[in-house]
């Protein structure tokens, strides 16, 4: 059965973050090597989309603990968690959908986001890269780190799969589920690319993750 996104992760709270770092092939690389490519400037403010129980931030942490960190999440359960493990650091915690926050202008030096935006189609994604592009200072980046549908054909199924299950139990509304419909990693480029940004380039993968680099 299909779940409301926030009820998933709310559901999957308890051992969350042990399930993430035995269960997700490579977590133990790719978190830290996500953290390394975010800026290590004193006082640097940086958004995580989708930043859960705060997993990356564990390893930026531990390059930059003066960061002004903005996450947003849907799930209040996650929120509540990161804000444990992290007292005493600035964090500014949004409850809410990235496609519904308002992101400002010229705001952040880097944004981050890892393991969430692999749900949504490609149209969804541009208009929230182009948000996040307007957010983002001059020379800002966006690193994304998550797993990538490895041809079209897969791409397709996962989505042919998601509308078939609405369909069969009679969901109508416009609301996010949870099913992972990762989209290839060159539509995620083209995403990027048509969102504004003016540089994006892989800079390392491990199996069907990728991290991506997008500079404004
Ligand atoms: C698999 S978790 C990853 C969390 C964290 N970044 C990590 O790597 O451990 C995906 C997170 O994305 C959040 N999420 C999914 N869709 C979202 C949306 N539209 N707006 C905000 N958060 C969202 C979920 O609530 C969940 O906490």
């Amino acid at each position: 059965m299909l779940e409301k996104m926030s009820d998933f992760f709310e559901a999957r709270l308890d051992g969350y973050d042990e399930h993430m770092m035995t269960n997700i092939e490579y977590a133990s690389e790719f978190y830290p090597f996500t953290a390394k490519q975010l800026p290590t400037a004193e006082n640097c403010c940086i958004l995580d989309l989708g930043c859960g129980t705060g997993l990356e931030l564990q390893e930026y942490y531990k390059l930059n603990s003066s960061a002004k960190v903005t996450g947003i999440d849907l799930s209040q359960g996650m929120l509540t968690e990161l804000q444990r493990k992290f007292v005493g650091k600035n964090i500014t915690l949004i409850l809410d959908s990235y496609f519904d926050v308002p992101l400002g202008e010229n705001v952040f030096d880097a944004a981050v986001s890892v393991e969430s935006l692999h749900h949504f189609t490609k149209e969804e994604n541009i208009s929230l890269y182009a948000k996040l592009h307007t957010a983002l200072k001059e020379n800002g980046y966006f690193i994304l780190t998550d797993y990538f549908s490895l041809s079209d054909d897969e791409e397709k199924m996962h989505r042919q799969n998601l509308i078939a299950l609405k369909t069969e139990q009679g969901i109508t509304d416009d609301e996010f589920y949870h099913y992972d419909t990762p989209l290839t990693v060159k539509h995620e480029i083209e995403a990027l690319l048509e969102a504004g940004f003016s540089n994006v380039e892989v800079l390392n993968h491990w199996g069907a993750t990728y991290t991506v680099k997008a500079v404004k």
